[in-house]
């Protein structure tokens, strides 16, 4: 009899996990598009929602009272998601990237030598998103920024080599929390070089330009018309050796890009992935790069992930006491696209500054008539003014 009931529980517990894993993938997959939408604009652009979602976990887990409820609705979850739970799928989604093959994840704070970080906070970021921390004289800024920018060349394969600018870490930096996510794949079914074309290509603006394409006929999963993505046509390319394939969505020829894309709010992967069939495709894509770089912040806001950027920011679980808040959130990107494979690298970069000292530099542009004085004491020696 006590043998049953323990099984029975048993057995509750683990059937109730993998519904609410299921809601968390689901969560971070509506985090993606979310996130997608919102830094569109009307050029080629690439993000790793990945990237900018780990380093806002690292924020999550050090948050408290109304900083976290904010977080918790920005990145999507449930409100009956807790933080442990987060913390507990957060875990285990780390983990399982960590497995895939051609995926390459590193996580890592920098802290600046004489602060102190609550122990807790520590542990919490390591087991969830093997982050470590190390300690760093943020008051020597050029070696600083050196130093780290040599472990983030390092964990992009030496793709993005000067990620952090001169004069970015100052004196009123705490911590620079990085993430960064590179995979290398080679094409299960490569496209034949000397078969490539250059074709038209029209641009978002209906401008015409002339691209080279690639070509291959292969059995691939397609899908022409897919509901669920509003009429697009979806074809899959699987990656050598790996789970990671890279799938091509294709909106209806007729329908305007901007208008499409504002209709698709919501994505079942499942139905998705359930609607594409093996067959044999003539397939052409560009062979094409993009690089991306932006502060994502002002997206973020747009989200309602406000909060930790402004002076109220709640981070008490990693501060005893410091007054700290997110300046910027740097987001960098590249994508080499060729008939071999692919190379995507992505580096999310959080500076973390004290607002002890709330310093905004006004601005002062002189860009329209002005007028201006020599003086010396109650003395004025010239006027004169700046009209054309
Ligand atoms: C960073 O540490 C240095 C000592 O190395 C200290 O002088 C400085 O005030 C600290 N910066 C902040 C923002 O706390
Ligand atoms: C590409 O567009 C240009 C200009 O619109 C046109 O002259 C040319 O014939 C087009 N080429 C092809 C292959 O369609
Ligand atoms: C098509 O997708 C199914 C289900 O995801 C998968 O099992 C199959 O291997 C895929 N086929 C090809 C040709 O990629
Ligand atoms: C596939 O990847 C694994 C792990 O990286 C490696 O050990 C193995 O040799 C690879 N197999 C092939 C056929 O490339
Ligand atoms: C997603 O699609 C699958 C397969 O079509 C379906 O079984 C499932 O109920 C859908 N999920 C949601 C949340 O609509
Ligand atoms: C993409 O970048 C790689 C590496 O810099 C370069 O060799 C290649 O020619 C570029 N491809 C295109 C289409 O610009």
């Amino acid at each position: 009899m006590k043998l049953k009931s323990t099984l029975w529980i048993f057995v509750t517990v683990l059937t109730l996990s993998v519904a609410q894993n299921d809601r968390f993938m689901a969560s971070r997959q509506q985090f993606a598009l979310e996130l997608f939408k919102n830094t569109q604009s009307t050029s080629n652009m690439l993000i790793s929602p990945l990237s900018i979602d780990f380093v806002l976990h690292l924020m999550f887990l050090g948050s408290t009272k109304s900083t976290t409820t904010e977080m918790k609705n920005g990145l999507g979850y449930p409100k009956s998601f807790n933080a442990k739970a987060i913390e507990l799928n957060l875990q285990k989604w780390s983990a399982d990237i960590k497995m895939i093959n051609g995926v390459e994840v590193a996580t890592k704070i920098y802290v600046n030598n004489t602060l102190a970080i609550k122990n807790s906070y520590k542990l919490s970021i390591r087991k969830t998103l093997s982050s470590d921390l190390e300690k760093i004289a943020f008051i020597k800024s050029k070696p600083a920024t050196k130093k780290i920018n040599k472990w983030i060349s390092d964990s992009t394969h030496n793709l993005i080599k000067n990620m952090i600018a001169p004069g970015v870490i100052d004196k009123d930096t705490l911590m620079i929390l990085i993430n960064c996510i590179y995979f290398g794949g080679k094409w299960a079914d490569p496209f034949i070089p000397n078969a490539n074309l250059f074709e038209n290509f029209t641009a978002i603006d209906e401008s015409v330009k002339t691209i080279e394409f690639m070509y291959q006929s292969s059995v691939l999963n397609f899908s022409k018309d897919v509901p669920e993505l509003k009429g697009a046509s979806a074809v899959s390319l699987n990656y050598d050796n790996t789970t990671v394939s890279m799938l091509f969505v294709l909106p209806p020829a007729d329908v305007d890009f901007k208008s499409w894309m504002s209709s698709i709010n919501k994505i079942n992967w499942s139905a998705v992935d359930k609607s594409m069939k093996p067959v044999e495709v003539r397939l052409r894509i560009p062979k094409f790069n993009i690089t991306f770089d932006d502060d994502m912040k002002k997206f973020l806001k747009k989200m309602q992930i406000n909060s930790i950027f402004e002076n109220e920011a709640h981070l008490d679980k990693i501060f005893a006491g410091q007054k700290a808040k997110v300046e910027n959130l740097f987001h960098k990107t590249i994508i080499q696209v060729d008939e071999v494979g692919t190379v995507a690298v992505g580096v999310a970069v959080m500076k973390i500054v004290s607002y002890s000292m709330p310093f905004n530099p006004p601005e002062f542009t002189a860009n329209r008539p002005f007028i201006f004085f020599i003086r010396s004491g109650p003395t004025i020696m010239f006027v004169g003014q700046y009209v054309e």
